[in-house]
């Protein structure tokens, strides 16, 4: 009875260690060959694209002047921007190396199944769900806030209920406890605009502008949308003109007197700060991704990637010295900053450009993280740790139907729970977890597979990984230990990923693989 319970356990770590080999993914590569197209200038597109967004137009407003979820980094908000960069390069150049020794479409999932074996692969394959359809929630409540503030700009030509609908059905219930803390309204108050409804003593909060966004993106690459990374291309362009002329605009405002304190809550603020303005610089991976159809890697990758992370930290801070210029720090908004901030002073057309370029933006971004979270899940079911039901194609679109939905399901469930701030926190809980995991598979394949060819490689390996995955540890440790509902939620998520996988991924895979 000892013996066969031991050989069964045998088998269950042979199996949850099981690699797919290298070699097969490559091979798999060669059969689709992608052309080898992308210049430096393509790349630093891509990043830009990919990382500039709801960091910049939203998250900075609670990175400076604080949330429930933390204290505000305020003026000192530059340093966060710092730290955080210093992350993103050292996981960033970690991800170029694997992206270009294994050069399959696909993400930390493939990377992982071919290093660490199944029941990592799914693991981060669940962490990378986290990071892309959890990090929508944030997008599209961001989203939600600009729609509101653009709205604001017509308030002579539209009638009172458009521009000034409840707060109840264009927030999540925390966002409305925090407003009615802040501005000392009663949440239970009867004044129509603030009046929050109870169901069951549930307080009931239904972002709809947030979840008319997700919908209708959702319908539109159930659709096909093909062009959708171009239109995310053209995008950007759209996006820094508008966070440029934010910046040269703003700076006549700008009190250096606004300034002072530059560090209102110590070090401590400026830790929790470069918590949640990490999430800014989500998106590298988009570049490291691209590995395959880049002309030169080896001289192109680093260089687009120290390049993207300099322009935006250049970009990011800044806007950081405008806005905390132009308004005090207790007056800045943590819905729509840019745009309040020039309304603060006065310059409301302004105001309304920049609320539209920010939703233009944000639109691109909630797509092509929409359509992230579609591939990680159908690379998964595909795999068979999911039902293979869910793969299914649409008859006339040809696209993966159900896992869009699924998708898009996601997200609009966890508006109704999450705020912006919880919903920003816990994707870079889940990007932390797979830099990590990134950097930790450079180290395991210089040792297991030292002869591959690598067209490119992190310079000062081991140094530079060891660094990221001590900064991005220390980041999730502190994060941990210093509370909010984050890290609570962090884990939940990991432990519902352990019990989907022990009763279902486990025995699917074994029933369905040959
Ligand atoms: N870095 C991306 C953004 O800020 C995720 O929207």
């Amino acid at each position: 009875m000892r013996r066969k319970t031991i050989a069964n356990l045998d088998v269950i770590i042979k199996n949850i260690l099981k690699k797919k080999s290298t070699d097969a993914f490559i091979e798999e590569s060669r059969t689709t060959e992608l052309k080898k197209t992308l210049s430096i200038f393509d790349l630093l597109i891509l990043g830009i694209s990919a990382v500039v967004g709801t960091g910049i137009f939203t998250i900075i407003g609670s990175a400076i002047a604080g949330s429930s979820e933390g204290l505000g980094a305020g003026t000192a908000i530059i340093i966060s921007m710092l730290i955080a960069a210093l992350a993103s390069l050292f996981s960033a150049l970690s991800y170029s190396e694997i992206a270009a020794m294994i050069p399959v479409a696909g993400s930390a999932y493939t990377y992982t199944y071919a290093t660490m074996g199944e029941f990592m692969a799914w693991i981060v394959g669940w962490i990378l769900m986290l990071e892309y359809a959890i990090g929508n929630i944030t997008v599209a409540t961001a989203w939600s806030g600009y729609l509101a503030n653009l709205l604001k700009g017509f308030k002579h030509i539209l009638p009172d209920f458009i521009i000034n609908y409840p707060l109840w059905l264009r927030n999540d219930f925390r966002s409305i406890y925090a407003l009615c803390d802040k501005y000392g309204f009663d949440v239970h108050d009867k004044m129509p605009f603030i009046h929050l409804p109870y169901g069951l003593e549930i307080p009931v909060a239904i972002n709809i502008p947030a979840i008319f966004i997700v919908l209708l993106l959702t319908i539109l690459l159930i659709k096909g949308v093909k062009e959708s990374t171009r239109v995310a291309g053209i995008m950007v362009f759209v996006n820094l003109s508008i966070i440029i002329s934010f910046v040269l605009v703003g700076a006549h405002y700008v009190k250096p007197e606004n300034w002072i304190p530059f560090a209102p809550n110590g070090f401590e603020g400026i830790l929790a700060g470069t918590f949640i303005i990490f999430f800014a610089y989500i998106g590298f991976d988009a570049i490291s991704t691209a590995a395959e159809e880049t002309k030169n890697p080896q001289k192109d990758l680093p260089l687009a990637i120290i390049g993207t992370l300099i322009f935006c930290t250049i970009l990011y801070i800044s806007v950081a010295l405008v806005l905390t210029g132009m308004i005090p720090l207790n007056g800045i908004d943590t819905q729509a900053p840019l745009a309040h901030a020039m309304r603060f002073v006065g310059n409301d057309w302004y105001a309304g450009a920049i609320s539209t370029g920010a939703l233009c933006a944000l639109t691109s971004v909630l797509l092509v993280y929409q359509l992230g979270t579609t591939r990680i899940f159908y690379a998964i079911a595909r795999d068979n740790f999911l039902p293979g039901n869910i793969m299914a194609i649409h008859k006339k679109f040809k696209t993966p139907h159900i896992i869009t939905w699924i998708s898009g399901a996601i997200v609009i469930i966890g508006s109704l729970f999450m705020d912006l701030n919880i919903s920003a926190e816990l994707c870079n809980y889940g990007t932390f977890a797979s830099f990590i995991i990134i950097c930790i598979e450079v180290l395991i394949l210089r040792k297991t597979d030292p002869n591959r060819h690598r067209p490119f490689k992190v310079p000062f390996c081991p140094l530079f990984p060891i660094l990221g995955i001590m900064l991005c540890s220390c980041f999730m440790i502190y994060k941990s230990f210093s509370g909010g509902a984050s890290s609570l939620y962090f884990i939940l998520w990991i432990i519902i990923g352990l019990v989907i996988y022990i009763s279902y991924g486990y025995k699917n895979k074994r029933k369905n693989d040959i």
